[in-house]
């Protein structure tokens, strides 16, 4: 059994986080998404619109989705690979590079990412949105 791992906040789930989600699990048979805690994002100066207990709930919810863990800090991924007998790493290439320590410890894949969407273009379009009403 290969076991993937992947990190996120997935906050106001689009087709992005679909589609990395569902490239990383093609390359194994299991996969675990750690889902950041709203403390851990706060600290990243990020602010969700849904908490992590949502966001966990929705990403567990995916057909692609095995296992959801949470994420608590920078330095957990270690000991997260070995915990979970872990294959492959796998994150968006906006990380490219970031986490190339990993592989002394497992296989790290970055995937390119989804053009044209992010969380923070949705967050920006409700603004504009809201701000037009108004
Ligand atoms: N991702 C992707 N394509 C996108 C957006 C995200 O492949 N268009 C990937 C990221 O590279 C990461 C995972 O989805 O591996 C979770 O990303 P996350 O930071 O939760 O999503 P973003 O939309 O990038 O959020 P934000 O705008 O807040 O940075």
């Amino acid at each position: 059994m290969i076991k993937v791992l992947t990190y996120g906040t997935f906050d106001l789930l689009h087709h992005g986080h679909i589609r990395l989600l569902e490239r990383a699990k093609a390359l194994g048979d299991h996969l675990t998404v750690a889902v950041s805690t709203d403390e851990f994002n706060l600290g990243k100066g990020k602010v969700c619109a849904y908490p992590y207990e949502e966001r966990a709930c929705i990403v567990a919810a995916i057909k692609y989705v095995d296992a959801v863990i949470p994420e608590t800090t920078w330095e957990q991924k270690i000991k997260d690979v070995q915990e979970h007998n872990i294959d492959i790493f796998v994150i968006g290439d906006d990380w490219a590079g970031k986490f190339d320590f990993l592989k002394e410890y497992c296989e790290v894949v970055y995937l390119p990412r989804t053009e044209g969407v992010s969380t923070t273009q949705t967050k920006n379009a409700l603004a504009n949105l809201k701000s037009k009403k108004e």
